[in-house]
């Protein structure tokens, strides 16, 4: 594997790892066919054979509640067989590496391989090491990507408000220690948004972060005017080795999203968030509950984006 491990000889995705990199065309047939999926979800059968037979197994070494549901519930819908592994109780716990629980699995007739990891890479170095025709996702690695979250993200934004080149977007909050803000701005930027901001204490923003393209806000009152999409962010405490803030009602009064501060985007903006959701902290229940979040629909639509990204791996 070359430059981009996730794309075969052909160009076609062979493992889905990071949104970096990825070309628009294979992001836009993503979307594209999750569009085509949004109806089975709808049906009284809700079926389809394109998995029937091959392996699905769900490896999270981290708590998931959306992710690792959606992922299940993805696989069941194209007819796979799907193994949800309990890493709390598997052999990992008596000091199996993870590339030899991967190797067992394998023998058991693996076909795609779903990974949660608190260790950048963990996804890469499973697809680096399997068999050519087993698929490795990415669901979650460390600080590093999240792309199946960008993807269902980006199908969200699309579906509200069609154009990515006539957006400006915002995400807010911890962009530090957040796979999902890097795979978002990836996403964005490949889809040809022209105005991508951050919104953020210094201490919550990587070093450098310009280089992203990105334009930095030390204030929701001048980063959220004229904003289109708002998404926001939670702090992430477990990934925190000091203290960034001092304190969480220091941090909501500045950057949690209230229905003030969201009055200062376009009065059409949409609300998103990638969950979970520290109601108080960033965001106020009154915006999470309301007429401009989009939340519960991102969770909606991760399924037919989840189906999307499986049927096409097995199908390369
Ligand atoms: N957005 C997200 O990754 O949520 P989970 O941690 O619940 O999977």
């Amino acid at each position: 594997m070359g430059l981009h491990p996730q794309l075969n000889r052909n160009g076609e995705l062979q493992h889905l790892l990071t949104t970096e990199g990825l070309p628009a065309s294979i992001l836009q047939h993503i979307l594209d066919t999750a569009e085509s999926f949004t109806g089975v979800t709808e049906r009284d059968v809700k079926k389809i054979p394109l998995l029937r037979g091959k392996s699905v197994f769900n490896l999270f070494f981290e708590p998931s509640t959306r992710t690792r549901t959606t992922f299940e519930i993805a696989a069941k819908r194209l007819s796979a067989d799907v193994i949800n592994l309990n890493m709390a109780v598997s052999s990992q716990t008596k000091g199996e590496t993870l590339l030899d629980t991967v190797d067992n699995l394998s023998a058991m007739h693996a076909d795609m391989f779903i990974v949660r990891h608190n260790q950048s890479g963990a996804a890469h170095l499973i697809a680096r090491h399997v068999r050519p025709e087993i698929h490795v996702i990415n669901a979650g690695d460390g600080w590093h990507a999240h792309p199946t979250q960008a993807l269902l993200d980006m199908f969200t934004i699309r579906r509200y408000k069609q154009d990515f080149r006539a957006l400006r977007v915002a995400i807010i909050g911890d962009i530090l220690h957040s796979r999902v803000a890097r795979s978002q701005i990836h996403a964005l930027t490949t889809l040809g948004v022209p105005e991508i901001r951050v919104i953020a204490p210094k201490t919550l923003l990587p070093a450098k972060v310009e280089r992203l393209g990105v334009h930095v806000y030390h204030n929701m009152s001048q980063g959220l005017k004229e904003v289109d999409v708002l998404m926001m962010l939670r702090l992430q405490n477990e990934r925190m080795k000091s203290a960034h803030l001092p304190g969480t009602e220091e941090y909501f009064k500045y950057y949690g999203l209230t229905p003030e501060k969201l009055a200062l985007a376009r009065p059409d903006a949409i609300v998103m968030h990638p969950g979970p959701m520290n109601r108080g902290v960033e965001i106020d229940s009154e915006v999470a509950d309301g007429t401009q979040s989009v939340i519960l629909s991102q969770v909606n639509f991760g399924i037919a984006v989840r189906m999307a990204v499986m049927s096409i791996l097995a199908g390369n």
